[in-house]
């Protein structure tokens, strides 16, 4: 079973994606970090993250053994990956490996902006994770501060601000609400309370296979 989980930023679809995905059993892919490794490499490298052909390349060129590296959750690196993001030749580059990933025998868990919209429209879930602007940014205040990153709620705020509008408004897989897909509005629920919602959807697809 492919599972498509998509939603703006701290809205929770990473940390849900995660549970669901040990849950069930699946492999789990944070897209997220595919863009954040590609903008952390133009930078290590003193690349403008606005020029297009660069970023493509960098994409084309991805190690994805360094996915585990703690800089990618920084804060600025999430900014400068909604910035390469925007490009279609980077898309384009990141695709392909997407969906071999989702084409993995048994199925797997991936989270991200487009996926049930691009990378995987015909997943048997998908779920639009999402919750109030003011919630996500003390979510994601939270965790930058529980990595040692001093910051401000408004700075936060005024981030998750641009980011949502930039994924949004871009002409190459904007983020948006697939037209099958299950909207989890979590600005009310905790992780738990999250999990248990999607564990229920994912029950009831089932359910008619049971009866049957
Ligand atoms: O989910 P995240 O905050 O780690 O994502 C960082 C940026 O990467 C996000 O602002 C837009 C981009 N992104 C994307 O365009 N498509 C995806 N499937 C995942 C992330």
């Amino acid at each position: 079973m492919v599972i498509a989980i998509d939603g703006p930023a701290a809205s929770g679809k990473g940390t849900l994606a995660r549970r669901l995905a040990d849950h069930l059993g699946l492999p789990h892919l944070d897209t997220g970090l595919l863009y954040r490794a590609v903008a952390r490499d133009l930078l290590d490298r003193r690349e403008a993250l606005e020029a297009p052909d660069l970023a493509a390349a960098a994409a084309g060129a991805l190690d994805l053994g360094r996915l585990d590296d703690p800089r990618l959750r920084e804060r600025h690196m999430g900014e400068a990956a909604s910035i390469v993001s925007a490009f279609p030749t980077v898309r384009s580059a990141l695709l392909s490996l997407q969906r071999r990933f989702a084409e993995r025998e048994g199925g797997a868990v991936l989270d991200g902006r487009d996926i049930g919209t691009v990378v995987c429209p015909a997943a048997k879930l998908k779920l639009f994770v999402t919750a109030s602007p003011e919630e996500r940014a003390r979510r994601r205040l939270r965790e930058l501060r529980g990595n040692g990153e001093a910051t401000a709620y408004e700075a936060v705020l005024d981030d998750i601000r641009r980011r949502d509008e930039r994924d949004s408004s871009r002409s190459a897989a904007p983020l948006r609400v697939a037209a099958d897909a299950v909207v989890v509005d979590t600005t009310s629920l905790d992780a738990d309370g999250a999990f248990a919602r999607a564990l229920a959807i994912v029950h009831a697809l089932d359910a008619p296979a049971r009866a049957g």
